[in-house]
């Protein structure tokens, strides 16, 4: 399976997301600044791999700061990483999980905290994959067999450490026995669909139809739709969900076509601080990306646009949500609270 991103020779090296499927290349970050730069640009993108990122981006950022003022320093890594996408709460559970942890390591050896650091990097990312593999493991149960998945987005090793969360399920499916195909939404504007959803799951041998996305409907109504299985970049306390732009249209078309319509993600990816989706931020991206395909321009000069790269969808859609603590119904406020707990208690 692709390496999405990895701690090597105290450098951060990831696969070049903006490039696949076309080109298969690595983006080595020697400095706090161009992590932060990558997860910006989209190089790394996906929530638990942005939270690894984040986590990687802290530690590489104390092993080049100055002993002396190394709080302030600190606080300055950590916010420059907070600004760079502000859905996704995953980011901010890897930078606070950093935060806590140098708290606890101030007055120590500066040599010590640089070594304690990088090795809670390297503990959120493999605590990554083996959540990924939790999460498919409480999903595969769902997919049922002999019909077609469809998911929307790319939620799977790509968006995360390794394995996947949404794709993670369909992996354990496979890995169970089930006969699964895949139909994967084009995801515009960025296309994780059809660049990095068909080509994760081609390297697996798990047949994938693309469709583009006004096709999602269409083929929900036909009855050869099993189930929907997508990511989520942020789930509120009564089950709303964050994911990405056209999740809400694929979940209402699901309901009116009787297809259960679930969401797998980590327990990080909930936020019990907030009531409700609506207090949810959205990130408003480039209007290039909506006017423009692979730098070719599609749209008149001078067209308004609108990018919101995530919507919310109401609870009231999902059919379940799938962790690694295991699989949450309405009502979501009780559900989601259990789960968080034995979270924490695991941390
Ligand atoms: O803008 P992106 O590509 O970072 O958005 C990704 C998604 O919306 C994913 O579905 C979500 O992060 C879950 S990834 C396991």
């Amino acid at each position: 399976m692709v390496e999405t991103i990895q701690w090597i020779d105290d450098r951060v090296v990831m696969i070049d997301q903006t490039r696949l499927p076309l080109e298969e290349k690595y983006v080595t970050c020697g400095t706090y600044e161009e992590v932060a730069e990558a997860i910006r640009a989209m190089v790394i993108r996906g929530a638990p791999a942005i939270g690894v990122a984040a986590a990687m981006g802290v530690a590489l950022g104390v092993l080049h700061a100055d002993e002396e003022g190394m709080d302030a320093q600190f606080g300055a890594i950590c916010d420059t990483l907070a600004k760079t996408r502000p859905t996704a709460v995953n980011l901010f559970w890897a930078i606070d999980r950093m935060r806590r942890l140098y708290e606890r390591l101030r007055g120590k050896p500066i040599g010590e905290i640089r070594r304690w650091l990088k090795e809670e990097a390297r503990l959120v990312r493999e605590e990554d994959i083996a959540i990924c593999r939790a999460i498919g493991h409480n999903g595969a149960p769902l997919v049922p067999d002999g019909r077609t998945v469809l998911t929307h987005c790319n939620a799977g090793a790509l968006a995360t450490a390794g394995y996947g969360t949404a794709l993670g399920v369909i992996r354990a499916a496979v890995e169970s026995g089930k006969q699964v195909d895949v139909f994967a939404d084009e995801t515009r504007p960025f296309l994780q669909g059809a660049r990095l959803t068909v080509w994760e799951l081609q390297q697996d041998g798990i047949a994938t139809t693309l469709i583009t996305d006004n096709m999602a409907g269409h083929f929900l109504k036909s009855g050869r739709i099993g189930c929907v299985v997508v990511g989520a970049d942020r789930i509120a306390a009564n089950g709303d969900v964050a994911n990405k732009i056209g999740t809400y249209a694929v979940a209402v078309l699901a309901r009116e076509n009787g297809v259960p319509f679930y969401v797998a993600a980590p327990c990080s990816t909930l936020d019990l601080t907030l009531a409700s989706g609506d207090q949810i931020p959205i990130e408003q991206r480039a209007a290039s990306e909506v006017t423009h395909i692979f730098g070719q321009q599609v749209a008149p000069a001078g067209t308004a646009v609108e990018n919101p790269a995530f919507d919310v969808t109401p609870a009231r859609y999902v059919t379940a949500i799938i962790t690694e603590q295991g699989v949450a119904r309405a009502p979501y406020e009780e559900s989601l609270r259990g789960l968080r707990n034995e979270a924490s208690v695991v941390r």
